[in-house]
């Protein structure tokens, strides 16, 4: 006979002490007498994962986000003991696990010193209606903390005292501090006494961070399921962190051909075809450069994915052809929600083998889009994702089309509460089966998964390109992404700005807003800074909801016109030192935006800049934020820089009032920088490069450069067919030296580089090249200015 119906409300339950310990090569297993497990696993020197178990038995060990490229091994694993604690020491951190409580407490194996400490440490919840336990994490934050990343937050850089959530949503037309917006990237980085480190929650279900808001002086972490799974990273570099975190998490897979890092018009929508080819033959007309045109929702047959309207595309072959004939890549928007209609091929077969999500009890998962009622595939099933893949081969292989961009993946659902799927519904999850609840955060990811799959082969041997709006930690392997539904204001200019940098410093460099706006409309000032802003975004886009008139370069008179164009053709001359950037980021996770903390963490004047940031490696930007401005106050980190459009020297580590009018905005380029830059060109590969222009910036002592290009396309790179040109500049009071150091099988088309020479202190004499002294007019010297050289060089004075 059951007599007591009431739930005992236990609240939160805790590990007790250690009573035995295993050590299983680098796994290390501490089971207290209540049950926990808490397993560490050391990865490499600097990097911890702690998983925990109330159960006694752990979780199939499955993510969507740690690649298995990570890198692994250490120098030097060692665990002791003490009264009180285990002790695990790597090269790099100390790790103690207190006896008592599991507790863990990080230390720098250099100098002792505290990076990281748990404060109750591992507790959870029984959540009995759901199942599992709410698991949670609290640390104690160090005296002068600052907490940065977390994904596409639209918040200031600086996380202290704030609070969030992590649930992919859709956000029409979010503002500052809506929380959660579309994407969950668990991942922070903490910064304290001029050391980084970082976690990265590994938990998908609904998490949420806590930045010393609930108490001043605790930084936790918690997640409604799964497993309490998180890496610690130690730096102490905060770049270090996010490198190893990119590393963790993946890198993009390619390179993106160089048209993506072009300019990209998009608009809800361009139809019928005439529409399309007015906006394109308006940028030709114009010279503005441009490389992508976008077709939004109203290019299909009632919105169903995967078919052309008749209508308004009757023959979508020979337009892409056309479009592509002078210079234009067209790029399509797909859509999760597969149209109810047993009249359309894709819904039939999805039908017939079982693609679509059901709920728990049986019924397909049925909700409203774009194209009324439909079922939705379920892309965390292997199966799924591969039909999904194929079903772009007559997009890509036969019309041509050149990119895709994924849409209303969160997934979003209108009309029903949560703006998305309720959480009884079923997934796979690679074999995983779950709920919603769990699958949630990941589906948009594996939605642009499977579309890679799908452009990676179809597309092959040219790259893929693929952009994604929801997306969970890992998805940049894949994937670039765009910030989503903003709207025309001054603050959203600041809010794309926040946004891009945290992407960059949470392993996702591929990012852009809707520049100008999507919802609502700019007035022509307001597109003109944004412009400005959006060519030192990794994607450069403009895209807005047509609601309210036309998002053109030409929309708002000539003077502004001039102004886009003369920031899209500084974007087109940047191309070699963007791709550079973007090539170090593929290949070593640097983030190719770095805001000022990430630059010069030890500088605390850093800690809390919001609007600067480092464009590459040498470049430093600064967008204009408001309306009628002549100029701005901006801080200049520490280090010399040059004025890029007067070449006036400044020193940092101060606060400068810098002019701006709207025809400008501050750049700075770091001392001693080379700068590559290609001609003007309307779009990429319309000019064969004959000469590559070097803008050198004298300083007095040493810098390095580098120059990556290949092809622009394709995977002759992979196979070693790539030039990367390492420049290591030394200035001296009457001489400049610069050696050049190069690698890789791919042969540039130019034959010469056009030294352009910024700030040189003194009047040239003599030039020799490689030993050998040389006539000026071999090298075309203009005044002391430019002068033109083979690009064979491998040692290039210049001398007073
Ligand atoms: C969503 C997207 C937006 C797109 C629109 C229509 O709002 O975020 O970019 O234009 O749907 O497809």
């Amino acid at each position: 006979m059951i007599l007591n119906t009431e739930l005992e409300y236990k609240g939160n339950l805790f590990p007790s002490k250690i009573v035995s310990y295993e050590k299983n090569l680098n796994v290390l297993s501490f089971t207290t007498e209540n049950g926990v497990i808490l397993e560490v696993t050391v990865r490499r020197d600097s990097i911890l994962r702690f998983r925990f178990t109330t159960t006694g038995i752990f979780e199939n060990d499955f993510s969507y986000a740690i690649t298995k490229y990570a890198s692994r091994g250490y120098n030097h694993l060692e665990v002791t003991e003490n009264d009180d604690n285990y002790i695990i020491t790597t090269t790099k951190l100390i790790c103690h696990i207190s006896k008592l409580d599991l507790r863990a407490s990080i230390f720098d194996a250099k100098d002792n010193t505290l990076i990281c400490e748990d404060e109750l440490g591992f507790h959870w919840e029984e959540s009995y209606e759901h199942g599992g336990d709410i698991v949670k994490m609290s640390k104690t934050a160090q005296p002068g903390e600052s907490y940065y990343g977390l994904g596409d937050k639209p918040v200031d850089n600086n996380l202290k005292g704030k609070r969030f959530e992590n649930w992919v949503t859709d956000s029409y037309a979010y503002g500052r501090d809506t929380d959660p917006i579309y994407k969950t990237i668990p991942f922070y980085t903490g910064l304290h006494n001029k050391k980084s480190y970082g976690i990265f929650f590994d938990n998908t279900f609904r998490s949420f961070f806590d930045f010393c808001n609930e108490r001043r002086n605790i930084t936790s972490f918690w997640a409604q399921g799964g497993e309490m799974n998180y890496y610690f990273i130690y730096g102490p570099k905060m770049s270090d962190v996010v490198v190893n975190y990119t590393d963790l998490t993946g890198k993009p897979h390619q390179l993106p051909a160089l048209w993506t890092l072009g300019y990209h018009q998009c608009k809800w929508s361009y139809y019928p075809e005439s529409n399309v080819k007015e906006i394109t033959a308006k940028f030709r007309e114009l010279q503005i450069p441009c490389d992508a045109i976008y077709l939004d929702i109203d290019y299909m047959e009632g919105f169903r994915c995967f078919t052309w309207s008749k209508e308004h595309f009757p023959d979508p072959k020979r337009m892409v052809k056309e479009l592509a004939d002078d210079g234009f890549k067209t790029i399509v928007i797909i859509d999760p929600g597969i149209k109810i209609d047993m009249d359309y091929s894709v819904f039939k077969e999805g039908l017939e083998k079982d693609y679509f999500c059901k709920r728990a009890d049986g019924p397909y998962m049925k909700g409203k889009v774009w194209p009324g009622e439909c079922y939705f595939p379920d892309f965390t099933r292997p199966e799924v994702r591969e039909w999904w893949a194929g079903l772009f081969k007559e997009l890509i292989e036969d019309i041509g089309v050149k990119g895709v961009w994924n849409d209303m993946n969160e997934p979003a659902v209108m009309d029903v509460p949560g703006k998305t799927f309720p959480p009884d519904v079923r997934h796979d999850y690679d074999g995983n089966p779950c709920s919603h609840k769990k699958a949630h955060n990941v589906y948009g990811m594996q939605m642009a998964r499977a579309t890679y799959q799908g452009l990676k082969k179809f597309a092959y041997p040219k790259r893929p390109f693929v952009i994604t709006r929801a997306a969970y930690s890992g998805t940049q392997r894949y994937t670039s992404s765009w910030t989503g539904d903003n709207v025309a204001t001054w603050d959203h200019l600041n809010i794309a700005n926040l946004q891009a940098q945290r992407m960059c410093m949470s392993g996702f460099s591929f990012i852009g807003s809707d520049i100008g706006g999507f919802a609502e409309q700019p007035n022509g000032e307001l597109y003109a800074r944004w412009i400005q802003l959006g060519i030192f975004h990794p994607f450069c886009r403009t895209h807005s909801s047509g609601d309210h008139g036309d998002q053109e370069p030409w929309a708002f008179g000539d003077t502004v016109t001039n102004v886009v164009r003369k920031f899209i053709e500084i974007r087109y001359q940047l191309l070699p030192y963007l791709y550079t950037a973007f090539w170090r980021y593929a290949e070593e996770g640097i983030p190719i935006l770095k805001s000022l903390v990430l630059y010069d963490q030890e500088d605390s004047q850093t800690h809390y800049r919001n609007d600067e940031f480092i464009f590459g490696e040498k470049i430093l930007a600064c967008p204009v934020t408001g309306p009628n401005q002549k100029g701005r106050r901006m801080y200049i980190p520490r280090g010399k820089w040059y004025n890029f459009w007067t070449d006036e020297i400044v020193s940092g580590g101060q606060e400068l009032w810098v002019d701006a009018d709207l025809d400008s905005m501050p750049i700075f380029v770091k001392e001693g920088a080379i700068i590559p830059k290609y001609p003007i060109q309307q779009y990429v590969g319309e000019k064969v490069i004959d000469e590559l222009l070097l803008d050198v910036y004298y300083k007095l002592g040493k810098e390095n450069s580098l120059v990556y290009e290949d092809a622009t396309d394709g995977y002759d790179y992979i196979k070693g067919r790539y030039s990367l040109r390492d420049f290591k500049l030394l200035g001296k009071d009457n001489e400049l030296i610069i050696q050049q150091h190069k690698s890789g099988k791919f042969i540039t088309t130019y034959k010469t580089f056009k030294l352009s020479l910024h700030g040189l202190p003194f009047k040239i004499s003599k030039v020799q090249v490689d030993n050998e002294e040389i006539l000026f007019e071999d090298i075309k010297l203009n005044g002391d200015n430019t002068l033109v050289l083979n690009k064979e060089f491998t040692e290039l004075h210049i001398m007073a």
